[in-house]
């Protein structure tokens, strides 16, 4: 949306690193689900790249993939793909999020706990 573009018209790299923060977290979530954890922070961002530039108009479509699961922290994979009715999806950008698994205190904060494997993993 245009909203979303920046000085040359393109898609802001702020509101891409935010969209794959989403679709990065949501993976996480998603494998947590029914687990100790009550949710997933963001602990870093690493490689990014931004291998198109992403016009007003555009559709971007997001994969969100686990490469490593360690303690307290899942590690992701998200590509974004642009694409219009014209033409079909490039890779936009690409980057590898490490997310970690909290659980809310008694305090009312949260901190980073282990998260146990499912049954199915265990
Ligand atoms: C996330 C947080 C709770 C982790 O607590 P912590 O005591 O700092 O934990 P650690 O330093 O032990 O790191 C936790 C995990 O992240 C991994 N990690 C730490 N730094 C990392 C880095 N730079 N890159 C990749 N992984 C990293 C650790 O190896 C560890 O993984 P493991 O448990 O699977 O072995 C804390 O750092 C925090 O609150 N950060 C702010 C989060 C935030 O505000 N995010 C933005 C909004 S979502």
């Amino acid at each position: 949306m245009p909203q979303d573009a920046n000085v040359i018209g393109t898609l802001f790299g702020g509101q891409m690193v935010s969209w794959m923060d989403i679709a990065a977290a949501k993976a996480a979530h998603r494998y947590l689900k029914n687990t100790n954890v009550d949710a997933v922070v963001t602990r870093a961002i690493d490689t990014i790249e931004f291998t198109q530039p992403v016009h007003v108009g555009d559709w971007v479509n997001f994969n969100a993939k686990i490469i490593k699961k360690g303690i307290s922290s899942i590690v992701i994979k998200v590509d974004a793909f642009k694409e219009t009715i014209k033409k079909d999806q490039k890779l936009a950008c690409t980057a590898i999020f490490t997310m970690v698994s909290v659980k809310k205190q008694g305090n009312g904060l949260y901190k980073k706990v282990a998260h146990k494997l499912k049954q199915s993993e265990g």
